[in-house]
């Protein structure tokens, strides 16, 4: 039994809680508003679920979820992540994020921003290309013909590994994609984002992607203004 951070309880962080919990685990949600506003959701959740703050969800979890949206990552808190593996499910949406000129450009990743901001992190890259609503629903035993496979990338293996298997206890198979500079491949917009497919299916469209080229080569990775 692993006791999950949550931070961010929406579309992706109420479902990855539900999952978690289904399996066994238990969570500590958070989100930006404080834990008042989570009442219903840790009620719905049950027993295994408290509400809590960022802060606090991230000193309790063991393994800690970052789901909020791109443009909050900075606000995610550094110190309590000290060594911890950090599961990311981000993904950059311009119309909600605002333009970031290094993602544009096709020079940084997602999940390299946040392994940035959390140094002493082990990000691994984990839910970021399934709809939230098929998390709880398409999970199928090890070994069931079609079962649907879902990508992880990161800079330690320990955090992939960790990734792995609880994609497994989901009921998912695994593609690790391998170093987060190289998870663009399973970005938004590439062949393998969001859509139900086998390990192998997976694998031929990771293959298949295609990296925004720079236009402009002055850019560098990060933020940026
Ligand atoms: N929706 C999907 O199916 C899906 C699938 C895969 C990946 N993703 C990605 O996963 C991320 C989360 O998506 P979502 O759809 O779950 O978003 P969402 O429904 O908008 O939920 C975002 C959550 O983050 C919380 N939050 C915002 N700023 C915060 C902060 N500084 N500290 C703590 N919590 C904070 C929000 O709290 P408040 O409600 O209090 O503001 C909210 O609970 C996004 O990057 C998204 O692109 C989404």
């Amino acid at each position: 039994m692993t006791t999950y951070g949550i931070i961010g309880a929406g579309n992706i962080g109420s479902q990855v809680a539900r999952a978690v919990i289904a399996a066994g685990h238990d969570v500590v949600i958070s989100n930006s508003r404080g834990p008042e506003t989570l009442s219903d959701l840790v009620s719905d959740l049950g027993e295994k679920a408290r509400a809590a703050t960022a802060q606090e969800a991230a000193e309790a979890g063991e393994v800690v979820v970052v789901t909020v949206p791109l443009k909050a990552v900075d606000e995610v808190p550094v110190e309590p992540l000290a060594g911890k593996i950090v599961i990311d499910t981000n993904n950059y949406y311009f119309e909600r994020d605002g333009h970031i000129a290094a993602l544009d450009a096709g020079v940084d990743t997602v999940s390299q921003m946040l392994q940035r901001h959390l140094p002493t992190s082990k990000v691994a890259k984990g839910f970021n290309h399934i709809m939230a609503k098929d998390i709880t629903t398409d999970g199928k035993p090890a070994g069931t013909e079609g079962r649907r496979a879902l990508a992880t990338s990161s800079d330690f293996e320990e955090a992939a590994e960790h990734v792995q298997r609880l994609y497994d206890e989901l009921g998912f198979d695994t593609v690790n994609v391998g170093p987060l500079a190289d998870s663009w491949r399973v970005e938004r917009d590439q062949p393998a984002y969001v859509v139900a497919q086998t390990r192998s299916e997976l694998v031929a469209n990771l293959a298949k992607a295609e990296r925004v080229t720079a236009t402009d080569t002055d850019v560098q990775p990060g933020l940026g203004e």
